[in-house]
């Protein structure tokens, strides 16, 4: 009964009993294939390589959707290597640091946020429905797990087996946009190619709104979507299923065309053969849906085939690789500039590969505004010196050059190297004191690790220049007590006091006395903080952290922080110190067809993120550092199995906690409101500058600007719910614009084929973007 019940959450039962998906039958019909009988996974085969002949020529890459699905469901489950995985899986997934409160969460997390989940329990449901064959193929294992750990909402956290994430990513071709007419009017989704046509006057008609998809009610169907996404907050889900400017300026390092389109997480999730989208005028539109496949399915002949071929466990060959997909052109050099992003005006400094740009703004009324486009904070050590190097030229810069507000917009910022956000903060607020506390989710493998750590290489001296790169390594980890700092800026004094372990409530240490209340409470670490002097910062970041100066430029009202709720990890630390002790104010884009007050940070809010392959590595090099932990716990760590089996993986080790709050509550667990929100207008959608005025009229000049129905700046002139949704958006009026203008709408039409690059490496405050 119990499992049952949690099958019917996730959908598991209906996914594995009874497939929505067309027949095999129908498939071979519309392919024209005279081979009714053939096995899905030989169907790809003979799809992908039509002349049935290895050949070098160029082969299609696409398969109906359908067909992909039925390929997927049919690879026999091995059942000892799943239950393999399902044993391991507990000994990284205790290095979650949300895993005990996502059980029991705050009130306020479940009626604003997302539902709890016990992941534990899962697992054991999982293998529950493994035991009554409700679970009998591969992909529907990998994906009842993805599907559990994605019930967390922590960008950080994931598991994705191999074949959930290697053999297909599935698509629907058509980028949707949800915007406002006229900003004020609640906002309703559109095709892409329908506003591309109207801002650059090249459709006659009014486009219309689409008021159904597969004839569910749109945004009931969006919104029910967007919940695949691996943000928490469900304004920022739902904005991450539209084109997105910031996103397309981060090429195959961003989240793609949307979610709808199967862009970043999305293309895990099958598809149905097609998806039929109806406009608000009567029309309807059919969208074929395709899988594009990693492998060129040579030879393939059955799912048992294609497990043999992919995944790695004993029996398999392992011989079908990933087809190497030529990069269009050279590797650019990695700390230049790069051609200024799609929709974006030439920078004034231009950063690294457009991972950070500064730019002036365009037109009468904003001659004192600058913007400081920040969509990352480096993934890439190569870039690490030049992002730091582009902030502090372009502040200066446009301090001397009298812009007395700064708009800092951080759209699409899944963020990077953590101690990146801190160098942003201190070069805005040079004399403040970065606080930034976090705290592990206690666990027996994190204390054996700490105490080989600071007990073997600890008492070494620390040496910026030392040339043993392990010992500096395992001396620059959170492991040795002496990295890091107390809450209240003192150094550690042991490995015992940094670790605790604490209650999550005012960080007591544990006691006899407090015990029988602990019951189901998690313990931590001690709230530690980075040591932003430390003379190893360098090899965390890359940089020194900026300690030029002690003039703070900009007075707080005048730093606006923008986002699109997709602000995640580094992002979200960044913004707690700017919001916290820098008291700048917020702007929140987008967001749910309604006129409510959404939030500013919308992803992971987690700390820090490690690498399951990092624990891993971590237990090794306890037990090579102190040998009597050979037959400890983190001799479990050994067995590779769900290591060898993951496409990708991360887990969220640290949790972010605010200065001087009592609660013991995550800041991953709390509702907070921008401080204004505006809808996306069509124009926006083309020209990031249409948003830069926007957010500087409301911050500056207009507050009635703001929607919603509270109003920040002006209480008193709080401003009406947006009145009216916008169904139809007035023709094009006037001339086509030209040549120009037609190729600026071709390059717009070229990025619909931009796909993420999935294998981007998850560093230490990065949440990947699929
Ligand atoms: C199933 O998995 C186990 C454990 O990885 C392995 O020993 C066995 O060979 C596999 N069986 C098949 C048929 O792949
Ligand atoms: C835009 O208009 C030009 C000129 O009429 C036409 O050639 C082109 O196909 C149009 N593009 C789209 C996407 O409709
Ligand atoms: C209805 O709206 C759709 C989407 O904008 C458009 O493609 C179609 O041409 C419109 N149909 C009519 C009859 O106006
Ligand atoms: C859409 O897919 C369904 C099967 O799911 C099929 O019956 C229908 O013919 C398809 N429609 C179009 C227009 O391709
Ligand atoms: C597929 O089979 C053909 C014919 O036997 C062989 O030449 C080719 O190497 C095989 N390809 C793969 C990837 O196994
Ligand atoms: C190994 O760890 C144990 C337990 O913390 C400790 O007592 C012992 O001194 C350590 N040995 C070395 C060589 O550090
Ligand atoms: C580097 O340091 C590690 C850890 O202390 C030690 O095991 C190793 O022997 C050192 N390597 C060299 C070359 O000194
Ligand atoms: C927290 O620590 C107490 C005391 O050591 C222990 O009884 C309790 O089980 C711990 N909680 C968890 C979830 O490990
Ligand atoms: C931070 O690191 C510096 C340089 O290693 C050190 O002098 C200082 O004592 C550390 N501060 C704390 C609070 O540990
Ligand atoms: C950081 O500062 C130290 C001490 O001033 C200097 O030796 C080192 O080169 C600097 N590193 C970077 C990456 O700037
Ligand atoms: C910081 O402020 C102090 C006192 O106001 C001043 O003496 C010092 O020169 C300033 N340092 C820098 C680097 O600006």
């Amino acid at each position: 009964m119990w499992f049952r019940d949690v099958a019917t959450l996730w959908g598991l039962a209906a996914l594995v009993a009874s497939s929505p998906l067309a027949s095999v039958e129908n498939v071979n019909r519309r392919q024209g294939t005279p081979t009714p009988t053939l096995e899905p996974c030989a169907q790809v085969s003979v799809i992908l390589n039509p002349t049935g002949v290895p050949t070098d020529n160029p082969r299609p890459t696409e398969v109906p959707a359908e067909i992909a699905y039925q390929c997927l469901i049919s690879i026999p489950l091995n059942v000892t290597s799943a239950k393999a995985i399902l044993f391991e899986l507990p000994l990284y997934l205790n290095w979650q640091s949300t895993l005990g409160a996502l059980k029991d969460p705050p009130p306020e997390y479940v009626e604003k946020i997302q539902d709890p989940v016990d992941i534990l329990a899962g697992l054991d449901a999982i293998s529950a429905l493994i035991d009554q064959e409700y679970i009998s193929d591969e992909w529907s294992f990998g994906w009842a797990l993805y599907k559990l750990l994605g019930a967390a909402h922590d960008g950080h956290l994931a598991y994705v087996l191999d074949v959930v994430g290697e053999v297909f990513s599935f698509t629907r071709p058509l980028p949707l946009v949800s915007v406002s007419e006229d900003g004020s009017k609640l906002p309703a989704v559109f095709a892409y190619t329908d506003i591309l046509g109207l801002q650059f006057k090249n459709i006659s008609y009014a486009p219309s709104a689409i008021v159904k998809i597969d004839d569910q009610d749109a945004s009931a169907f969006l919104e029910d979507l967007s919940q695949q996404g691996s943000l928490q907050d469900r304004d920022a889900l739902y904005n991450n299923l539209f084109y997105n400017l910031a996103q397309i300026s981060l090429g195959t390092g961003g989240s793609g065309l949307g979610g709808f389109t199967g862009a970043g997480r999305g293309r895990y999730v099958p598809l149905n053969a097609n998806t039929t989208l109806e406009f608000a005028n009567g029309t309807k539109l059919t969208i074929v849906n395709t899988a594009k496949s990693y492998f060129n399915f040579q030879n393939v002949t059955s799912g048992a085939d294609l497990r043999r071929k992919i995944v790695f466990d004993e029996d398999s060959d392992a011989k079908l690789r990933p087809e190497v997909i030529p990069p269009a052109s050279a590797p650019p050099e990695l700390n230049q500039a790069a051609a200024p992003p799609l929709g974006y005006p030439a920078p004034v400094v231009p950063g690294p590969q457009n991972l950070i740009n500064g730019f002036y703004i365009d037109g009468p009324g904003y001659e004192n505004v600058a913007v400081l486009q920040v969509p990352s904070f480096v993934s890439s050590s190569y870039a690490e010196l030049a992002f730091q190097v582009t902030s502090q030229k372009f502040l200066q810069k446009a301090w001397s050059e009298g812009k007395t507000k700064l708009i800092i917009d951080l759209q699409a910022n899944g963020g990077g190297t953590i101690l990146q956000g801190y160098d942003l903060f201190k070069q805005l607020f040079p004399t403040l004191d970065p606080y930034g506390g976090s705290r592990f989710r206690y666990n027996l493998a994190l204390d054996l690790i700490g105490q080989a750590f600071s007990g073997a290489v600890g008492q070494s001296p620390r040496d910026a220049g030392l040339k043993n790169i392990t010992l500096r390594s395992i001396q620059s980890s959170y492991f040795d007590y002496h990295t890091d700092q107390t809450a209240d800026g003192k150094p550690f004094d042991s490995w015992a006091q940094k670790v605790g372990p604490n209650t999550a409530r005012k960080g007591k240490k544990i006691s006899r006395v407090s015990l029988p209340t602990l019951t189901r409470a998690d313990n931590y670490t001690s709230i530690s903080r980075w040591n932003t002097t430390d003379i190893y910062i360098p090899y965390q970041a890359g940089i020194n952290i900026t300690d030029f100066s002690n003039q703070t430029r900009w007075k707080s009202e005048d730093i606006v922080l923008l986002t699109d709720g997709y602000c995640a990890s580094t992002c979200s630390i960044f913004a707690e110190l700017m919001t916290q002790q820098g008291h700048v104010r917020t702007i929140a884009l987008g967001g749910r067809s309604n006129a409510n007050r959404i939030q500013a940070v919308g992803g992971v809010k987690g700390a820090n993120i490690y690498q399951w392959a990092f624990i891993q590595q971590y237990a090794a090099q306890a037990i090579y550092l102190n040998n009597t932990f050979q037959t400890s716990a983190l001799k479990e760590y050994n067995s590779g199995k769900a290591l060898g089996r993951s496409y990708g993986n991360g887990i969220n080790v640290r949790d972010a906690v605010r200065s001087d709050d009592d609660s013991g509550i995550a800041l991953q667990f709390k509702y907070e409101e921008a401080d204004c929100r505006l809808y996306f207008t069509p124009e926006m959608t083309v020209s990031v500058t249409a948003i830069w005025k926007a957010a500087a009229d409301a911050l500056w000049s207009d507050p009635s600007k703001c929607v919603g129905n509270v109003g920040y700046y002006n209480p008193s002139n709080a401003r009406r719910a947006a009145q009216g949704k916008t169904t139809t958006l007035s023709p094009a009026r006037g001339q086509m614009r030209g040549a120009q203008a037609l190729r600026q709408m071709k390059a717009f039409e070229d990025t619909f084929s931009l796909a993420t690059n999935c294998k981007s490496e998850a560093r230490d405050g990065f949440m990947p973007p699929c």
